[in-house]
């Protein structure tokens, strides 16, 4: 197990489209566990894979963070078939994004089709928090961020904020680089 580098807002591997994944091997496993791990210490709720730099279709989410008793859960190549039920309004963060949290306004139900590390399809019926960490997770692995949905007066509230994350996302591209791991 490993914790690996978060990367920030700016970085181009979190506007970037998530691959499918096809190959259910120990690599996927490994990766899964080292992205709990990483979530875990990092105070996380959840983490998709292009925020430790791997453009591929994988979430993970800290369920015993919603529910007491849950285990952290992978998903791969989760698909969001239906959002449904009343809009709720909610503060969300992020771990690419760090010092802003915003409310966003989701659906408070979905259903989802993933699959798990061994290839098996399932589908489930997510409600309330776990359905919006999920929306918010899926979001990443389209190349999306919750600071998406802000209208633009909120953006240029934030916008010195955005910048220097991007700065420091390109300061740690160059470091992570040096050290091969980018
Ligand atoms: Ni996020």
């Amino acid at each position: 197990m490993a914790l690996l580098p978060i990367r920030k807002y700016g970085d181009p591997v979190l506007r970037a489209k998530a691959k499918t994944v096809e190959e259910f091997d120990e690599t996927l496993k490994t990766l899964a566990g080292d992205m709990i791990e990483t979530m875990i210490a990092a105070e996380g709720i959840g983490l998709a894979a292009p925020q430790v730099g791997y453009s591929i279709c994988l979430i993970v989410v800290e369920r015993g963070l919603i529910e007491d008793g849950e285990e952290p859960a992978a998903y791969v190549n989760p698909l969001i078939l239906e959002k449904y039920g009343e809009k709720t309004t909610m503060e969300e963060g992020c771990l690419s994004v760090p010092g802003i949290t915003e409310d966003v306004t989701r659906e408070a139900n979905i259903r989802l089709r993933y699959q798990d590390l061994a290839g098996n399809t399932f589908e489930e019926e997510c409600h309330d928090t776990l359905a919006r960490v999920i929306m918010h997770e899926v979001d990443h692995l389209h190349g999306n961020f919750f600071t998406d949905y802000l209208g633009p007066m909120k953006l240029r509230l934030l916008s010195k904020k955005l910048n220097a994350l991007q700065f420091e996302a390109q300061k740690d591209l160059i470091e992570l680089r040096k050290m091969g791991v980018a």
